[in-house]
């Protein structure tokens, strides 16, 4: 049954503070660290301690709430609101790519201009946080039962990186069909690429489905065209960290590698994303910004050097997937196909 890891939540507001499952610590230790302040937040979003696209985004929609509660100054409302505007660009620092974040942020900071007191803001920050972490369950689930139409019982199916529920605030994205399918006594096989350099897939996508009781197994990130010939692999679907106006999208590393390959065997390639992950401020996929990580994530394993002392390293973090490999994106309002770009103009 799927409720168990459906239910584990990664990001959960606790009235004084965050509570934030460790996924850096996952799979073998399941730790959750107490944030109390913003510069906890910024760290945790920073150090992949929370990662997955909705998971930053509610995550730094609490910690500008928890900032918030945190300014004794009430009858300073200016001062108040000039904080804000610098937090709120403090905590977009912390990652670039998934749009999430500064999606989260703009909310709760639009929220913000009903109130005429500190004390106002205060709860209407706070607010907002909850309300965009309520949300985001639903829309998951949303997510989950329209892609869930897109398998069959016995389907064998690719999958990059964690698009899961510790993504998100439930359910995950590329996820949320197999959850879904298996509440009603639907199985498939999923095949999780490990993703290097941080093992997203090896570590918490592999953890979270055999908690779910979903027949999953790993493979390395170079071993996906071959078990696509020879697995029988008949989709691959994967989340979203930012979707341009003409539906290039940007996801974990490797994702452009899947979707060219997913071409070539003439199998489907599906993306599924909240709505919130749509900037359509941003026309083509080369204008979303690509984080660039540490060259140590790519030189080490487990904190041991495993390349070559002192070689270059070039570490990107995403990359993007040119729209036409993408089959379909699968949002909260229904299955987008054919032309992105008017139809995620109609939902956004
Ligand atoms: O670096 P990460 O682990 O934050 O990257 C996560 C991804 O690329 C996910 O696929 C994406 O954020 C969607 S999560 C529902």
């Amino acid at each position: 049954m799927t409720t168990e890891t459906t239910t584990i939540r990664s990001v959960q507001w606790q009235g004084d503070h965050i509570l934030l499952l460790d996924q850096q610590k996952l799979p073998h230790i399941t730790e959750y660290i107490k944030l109390t302040s913003i510069e906890d937040v910024w760290d945790c979003i920073h150090t992949l301690k929370v990662r997955g696209a909705p998971a930053i985004g509610i995550t730094a929609a609490f910690g500008l709430a928890l900032w918030a509660q945190s300014f004794q100054q009430k009858d300073n409302f200016l001062g108040f609101f000039y904080e804000l505007e610098n937090k709120r660009s403090y905590l977009e620092s912390s990652r670039p790519t998934a749009v999430n974040l500064s999606w989260a942020l703009g909310r709760l900071v639009s929220g913000f201009s009903k109130a005429a007191t500190v004390e106002q803001g205060q709860s209407l920050l706070l607010d907002e946080a909850l309300a965009i972490a309520k949300e985001d369950e639903d829309v998951c689930r949303s997510i989950g039962e329209h892609a869930a139409g897109l398998f069959q019982e016995g389907d064998s199916v690719l999958t990059h990186c964690n698009a899961g529920g510790i993504a998100t605030s439930r359910y995950g994205t590329a996820l949320a069909p197999f959850y879904i399918l298996k509440e009603k006594g639907i199985d498939l096989k999923v095949f999780a690429t490990e993703t290097r350099p941080v093992l997203q897939g090896a570590r918490l996508t592999a953890w979270e489905l055999m908690q779910a009781g979903i027949d999953v197994t790993l493979i390395t990130d170079n071993m996906a065209a071959h078990t696509i010939a020879e697995k029988s692999i008949s989709a691959i679907i994967v989340g979203a960290d930012r979707i341009a106006a003409n539906g290039d999208t940007a996801n974990k590393i490797g994702t452009r590698g899947l979707a060219i390959l997913a071409k070539a065997f003439n199998i489907p390639f599906y993306v599924a994303s909240p709505r919130s992950t749509i900037d359509l401020a941003i026309e083509t996929g080369g204008d979303i910004p690509i984080e660039e990580r540490s060259p140590k994530e790519v030189s080490h394993l487990n904190g041991v050097e495993v390349a070559a002392k002192g070689v270059k390293i070039y570490n990107p973090a995403f990359d993007v997937t040119p729209n036409e490999y993408i089959t379909a994106i699968i949002t909260e309002k229904g299955i987008l196909k054919g032309n992105y770009r008017e139809q995620l103009i109609s939902i956004k």
